[in-house]
């Protein structure tokens, strides 16, 4: 029988234990994790629930609506824009990552903040990435199966070196999101070397989207790749530039 101590706090009624914190803690990580990817996956559901419903309403003024969403090209319109999508998260994942570093999200809105949308917007860009990988089942045209769409370079019919690399991008960027959650049994410095792939996770996804999508010759898919493409590199030169600055000498 343990007794207390005058110096003791009373134990109280409601004070967690270490066990439950540490329950909360996992749920908290969990939920973390799935919310996002349940959010998308809802969001989608929506987004083609309504489309669907629209296209049958209104049959006649929507033909071209009714034909992209029921015709043999909606899994082709699906795989296109999803890849966008995703490519576009992955952007704005590692854009925010380097202004974390770089120290601009402690002008706005502060490093905590960046951090968390950081971590949803990877989950979310790997979850439209595999929108898009899986869409590619319904293309006939493409006439992709299971082993041409997760075996890297299988696709010897459309593509196989192009469609190769966004299929080393997909697999690398599980790596780098899930490495976040096993940061505690990985460490630091393991986790960190995991995080640097991230600049080639883009290079091989910006490669594979401009040499193998249908939509490189359109002027808006090129300046959606080069403004994207500069932005990064210039974070990047500027993340250089303040990690290799001299620290400031502090005058006593
Ligand atoms: C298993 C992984 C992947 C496979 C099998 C795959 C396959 C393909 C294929 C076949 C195309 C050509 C589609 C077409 O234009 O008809 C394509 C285009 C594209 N993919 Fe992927 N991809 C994968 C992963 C990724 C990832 C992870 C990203 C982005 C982070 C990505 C971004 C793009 C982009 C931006 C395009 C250009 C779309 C267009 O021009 O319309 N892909 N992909």
């Amino acid at each position: 029988m343990t007794t207390l101590s005058p110096r003791d706090p009373e134990p109280t009624a409601t004070a967690p234990t270490q066990r439950q914190v540490d329950t909360d803690s996992d749920i908290t990580r969990v939920a973390g994790v799935a919310m996002p990817v349940l959010v998308s996956l809802l969001a989608l559901v929506l987004m083609l629930g309504s489309a669907l419903v629209l296209a049958f309403i209104f049959p006649d003024v929507g033909t071209s609506l009714n034909a992209a969403l029921l015709g043999q090209k909606s899994f082709w319109y699906l795989t296109r824009a999803s890849a966008f999508v995703s490519y576009g998260l992955l952007w704005w994942t590692m854009a925010l990552g380097l202004t974390i570093t770089n120290r601009m999200a402690r002008a706005w809105p502060g490093g905590p903040t960046v951090s968390d949308i950081h971590e949803y917007a990877s989950i979310l860009g790997l979850v439209f990435g595999a929108i898009h990988a899986l869409s590619l089942l319904g293309d006939q045209y493409i006439g992709f199966g299971l082993i041409q769409i997760f075996l890297p370079f299988a696709s010897t019919d459309y593509q196989p070196f192009w469609v190769g690399l966004g299929q080393m991008a997909f697999y690398l960027m599980i790596s780098v999101v899930f490495s976040f959650y096993l940061r505690p049994w990985i460490g630091g410095r393991a986790w960190r070397v995991i995080h640097y792939l991230s600049f080639g996770i883009f290079a091989l996804a910006l490669a594979h989207g401009i040499w193998s999508g249908s939509d490189s010759g359109s002027i808006w898919a090129q300046l959606f790749y080069a403004a994207s493409g500069i932005s990064l590199g210039a974070l990047t030169i500027h993340r250089i530039q303040v990690s290799t600055r001299p620290a400031k000498r502090v005058v006593a």
